[in-house]
């Protein structure tokens, strides 16, 4: 009898590599940009259309999570991707107090793999407002596609040093979208998406002034601040966090992601 040879054993890997390119790979596709209240619990990410990639491409998902006061703005694309390797990435932009922004994105290589419905796993960022102490400063606050119709003056969290007020502008993976933003926060520089140029196709550009607080026009009583400062400082030092995961280590990411954030 003759022996298992290693060609045979190319050969079998050879076919099997054939097999996975013979079929067509196909992705659903959406385009999301919403801005919203408690958004990130309720949103289905879900896409209704699907799309046949050409050869050599990927499944995407990748979305960008911004609050500032009680809004929640989504800008997400779904599709196919090319020149790119599996994996998943998690970003914490900007920590918490008061302004957050994160981005996940998913590259996978299966039919249909890019089939995430819910984002509330990472994107629920509505514990942060209730669990901050308020401080007597405020700023302008509010968040918007395209432009602000009005930006009421909110109190700060303790924390915040300054007022953000800026645009974000989202071109690609079918998104062309400005998201207005203010708040407060720590950042010194228009730092709110730390810099990071892309989130999977989507390409990022911010431009922003930082502001001093408004002037309050009584001080408060600040001595009943103190009860859950602790959650504060633990949460500031989770900074601009990243992380890329290969995908065979992604039920891993989760437990990473719950870690940091709550
Ligand atoms: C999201 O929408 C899809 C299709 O519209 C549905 O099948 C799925 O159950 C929904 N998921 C959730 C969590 O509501
Ligand atoms: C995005 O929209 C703006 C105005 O709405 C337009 O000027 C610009 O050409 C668009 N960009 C792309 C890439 O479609
Ligand atoms: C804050 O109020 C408490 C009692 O409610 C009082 O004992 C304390 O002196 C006050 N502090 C300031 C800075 O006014
Ligand atoms: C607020 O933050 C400042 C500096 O971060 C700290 O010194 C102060 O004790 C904090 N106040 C309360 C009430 O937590």
């Amino acid at each position: 009898m003759r022996g298992f040879h290693l060609w045979d054993l190319l050969f079998l890997i050879l076919l099997g590599a054939c097999g996975t390119l013979a079929h067509d790979l196909n992705c659903q596709r959406s385009s999301t940009m919403k801005v919203g209240v408690g958004l990130s619990k309720t949103f289905n990410w879900t896409a209704e259309e699907t799309e046949t990639c050409d050869s050599g491409a990927l499944c995407q998902e990748s979305i960008i999570v911004i609050k500032a006061g009680t809004k929640t703005a989504l800008l997400g694309s779904k599709g196919c991707v090319y020149d790119s390797m599996e994996s998943i990435t998690f970003i914490q932009h900007s920590p918490p107090p008061d302004l957050v922004a994160i981005s996940y994105s998913n590259y996978c290589e299966d039919m249909l793999c890019n089939n995430r419905e819910e984002i509330h796993h990472f994107g629920d960022l509505s514990t942060y407002a209730d669990s901050i102490v308020q401080s007597s400063n405020r700023c302008p606050t509010c968040l918007a596609l395209g432009t602000c119709s009005s930006a009421p003056s909110l109190p700060c969290v303790n924390g915040s040093t300054r007022c953000y007020e800026g645009k974000i502008k989202i071109t690609g993976g079918d998104i062309n979208a400005t998201v207005e933003i203010k708040g407060c926060t720590a950042m010194t520089n228009c730092r709110l998406m730390s810099r990071f140029q892309t989130v999977g196709p989507m390409l990022i550009k911010e431009t922003c002034s930082i502001q001093p607080f408004i002037k309050p026009r009584f001080a408060e009583n600040g001595s009943s601040l103190a009860s859950h400062f602790g959650f504060g400082v633990r949460a500031t030092a989770a900074i601009a966090a990243a992380i890329t995961c290969p995908f065979v280590l992604r039920k891993y990411l989760w437990s990473w992601v719950s870690q940091c954030l709550c």
